[in-house]
């Protein structure tokens, strides 16, 4: 299958070159060449903005990801173009999207968040982070309809992704794995690898729609227990660290955004592995001299 992939070399998109190209993909990237420019030399590159798409004018894909959306008017610049030269769209978005942030279960009809009286489409703050995700999926639907996907994703873990808290880190040093939040805080995840295994899927047979592609619910007490089996002898949590990497309210008022319902992504054909898999694995790739990067949004 002839890919497009927007972005592809920072921390999640890598993950879905390696998957396209493991499965024998022809995959084309398109960024402005600065993040990791060595990365995929084999890989045919267009270089390009995202602000000024024109490089993408000729050439036709049977399926695009798009990893580098945020401003809604590049997104809306992009699709223009590509609207007719491309089978499907598949959008990275987030759980950002959604308006209620409390009430457990909520599936892919949640209300969304609205668009805010007279931000600018044009200008990215982190304020306009889960508004522009919800108006970049609407564009897109409204102009690729059934051909596009939108895959909204929170804590994303694994190799070149960012770390869970300090953790992976942690483990690998012999040092407390930090944890500034309740033992009982719920939290979803998803390896980075099953993330970019998913959108491929989604494009590849070309299945529309939104779909929340997160793992099952674990309390933050249970997943650090997870994560302490795969070193011999860890250190005991810390629950009350200096640094808080996590950065989630202790009152429960972010509870719902980690117990979404996956079912829908679950009967698509998301695949998730077992969270000690993750964990061991990050612990071998900052073994191997590796830096997490930091989280990314
Ligand atoms: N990590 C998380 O926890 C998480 C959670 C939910 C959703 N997401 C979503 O995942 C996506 C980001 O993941 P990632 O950073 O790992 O993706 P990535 O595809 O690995 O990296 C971002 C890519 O975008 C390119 N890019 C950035 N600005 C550009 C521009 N103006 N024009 C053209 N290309 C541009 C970068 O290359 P150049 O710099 O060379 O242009 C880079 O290749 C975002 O959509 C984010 O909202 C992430």
């Amino acid at each position: 299958m002839r890919l497009l992939v927007l972005g592809g070399t920072k921390n999640l998109g890598r993950h879905v070159v390696e998957a396209a190209l493991a499965d024998g993909h022809e995959v084309t990237l398109f960024n402005r060449g600065r993040t990791n420019p060595a990365l995929f030399p084999s890989v045919r590159r267009i270089v390009g903005d995202r602000a000024a798409p024109e490089a993408l004018a000729t050439g036709e894909w049977d399926g695009v990801i798009d990893m580098s959306g945020f401003l809604v008017r590049d997104v809306a610049l992009t699709a223009a173009v590509l609207r007719d030269r491309c089978e499907h769209y598949t959008y990275m978005s987030s759980i950002a999207v959604y308006a209620d942030r409390i009430t457990p279960g909520m599936t892919e009809t949640a209300p969304l968040l609205p668009w805010p009286d007279g931000a600018p489409e044009d200008h990215f703050t982190m304020d306009l982070y889960g508004p522009s995700k919800v108006r970049n999926e609407s564009l897109l639907t409204a102009t690729f309809g059934d051909r596009a996907a939108a895959v909204r994703s929170g804590f994303v873990v694994g190799p070149y992704n960012p770390d869970f808290g300090n953790w992976g880190w942690a483990l690998a040093h012999g040092l407390p794995m930090e944890c500034a939040a309740r033992p009982g805080q719920p939290v979803q995840y998803i390896d980075a690898r099953d993330l970019a295994a998913f959108l491929l899927h989604l494009t590849t047979r070309r299945v529309p729609g939104p779909f929340n592609a997160v793992g099952p619910t674990h309390t933050l007490a249970d997943l650090a227990a997870v994560w302490q089996t795969v070193v011999p002898d860890p250190k005991p949590v810390d629950w009350s660290p200096a640094v808080d990497r996590f950065h989630l309210p202790h009152d429960g008022s972010n509870d719902g955004t980690f117990q979404l319902d996956n079912t829908r992504a679950l009967t698509a054909g998301l695949r998730l592995r077992p969270a000690a898999e993750t964990a061991r694995d990050y612990v071998a790739w900052v073994h191997d001299g590796n830096v997490p990067p930091e989280p990314a949004h």
